[in-house]
């Protein structure tokens, strides 16, 4: 039987839904502030929709575009400014940043409870410490899309390939909250299908067009597929869905999987920020 498709829309609906009905509920208007360097037409696709969302959710926001040869400078001396606004209670600078932009010196600069994106070091140690206040978006949306199965995840067999700190890091971490056991593979991995092959819960995210084969995968397994490659036919995943598909439990389809989500949890986020930031001076 192939395999059930997890449908990120209608999951990440549910989320914008609840944050919406929050952000009304909600004495101060939560904001939340993007900052865009330079002209990567990824990033300004992936902020578009960001911004889409945010509006529609009703939150405060603010968008800023920064040219590809703004200085170090200006750029900390806004997030200065951000961190200062009584209406900007979350924040995210795009990544990547324009290669003389030394990307984590202006990430570290956010204070931790404006950090929506979850990337400073507070947070991540915070997230180490099993406090997920402000996790990564892109993790959450993977664990998220795994709960939406209603599988059990403890105990499982979980394999995370690639081993970023915006995703493949936080994943596994938040995997092991909930009781997996988890492997992490990376490029450097000697037999990676050896891996995989094992894996009751495979989430993928290398930026690797249809790394993931049939013959990689497990009878019945959950494949959370994060990738985004652009190609000749087409915006792409990590897995090589059409023929995964025949052989997983259940898949993330790409686009309309772990992309969606992440813009939900970003938006959550922003709400947790909110919350985080309560009796700090802003
Ligand atoms: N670039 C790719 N993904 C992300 C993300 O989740 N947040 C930010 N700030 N930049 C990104």
């Amino acid at each position: 039987m192939p395999a059930k498709i997890i449908d990120g829309k209608k999951v990440a609906e549910k989320f914008l839904n609840e944050v919406n009905k929050k952000i009304k509920e909600s004495k101060e208007k939560p904001g939340l502030a993007i900052v865009l360097a330079g002209n990567n037409p990824a990033s300004e696709i992936y902020v578009n929709f960001k911004e889409k969302k945010a509006k529609e959710v009703g939150l405060y926001f603010e968008r800023y575009n920064l040219e590809e040869n703004v200085s170090q400078n200006e750029l900390l001396k806004l997030i200065d400014n951000l961190n200062q606004s009584r209406k900007i209670h979350g924040m995210i600078v795009q990544l990547p940043l324009p290669k003389h932009i030394d990307e984590k010196l202006v990430v570290d600069a956010i204070l931790p409870h404006k950090d929506a994106d979850g990337f400073t070091p507070v947070n991540l140690g915070n997230l180490v410490n099993d406090d997920n206040r402000l996790v990564p978006a892109t993790a959450r949306a993977c664990l998220e899309l795994i709960k939406s199965t209603g599988e059990k995840i403890e105990g499982k067999n979980t394999v995370v390939v690639g081993r970023s700190t915006i995703v493949g890091k936080p994943v596994a971490l938040l995997l092991l909250q909930e009781n997996a056991t988890v492997t992490i593979c990376h490029s450097k991995t000697k037999n990676l299908a050896e891996f995989t092959k094992n894996a009751d819960i495979l989430v993928v995210a290398v930026g690797k067009p249809k790394l993931i084969k049939k013959d990689m995968v497990k009878k019945g397994a959950i494949v959370i597929d994060v990738g985004i490659n652009k190609t000749p036919s087409g915006i792409i995943g990590d897995v090589d869905f059409e023929n995964v598909k025949e052989v997983a439990g259940y898949i993330t389809p790409v686009p309309g999987g772990v992309g969606p989500m992440t813009i939900a949890m970003l938006l959550d986020n922003t709400l947790n920020a909110m919350e985080m930031g309560r009796g700090f001076l802003r």
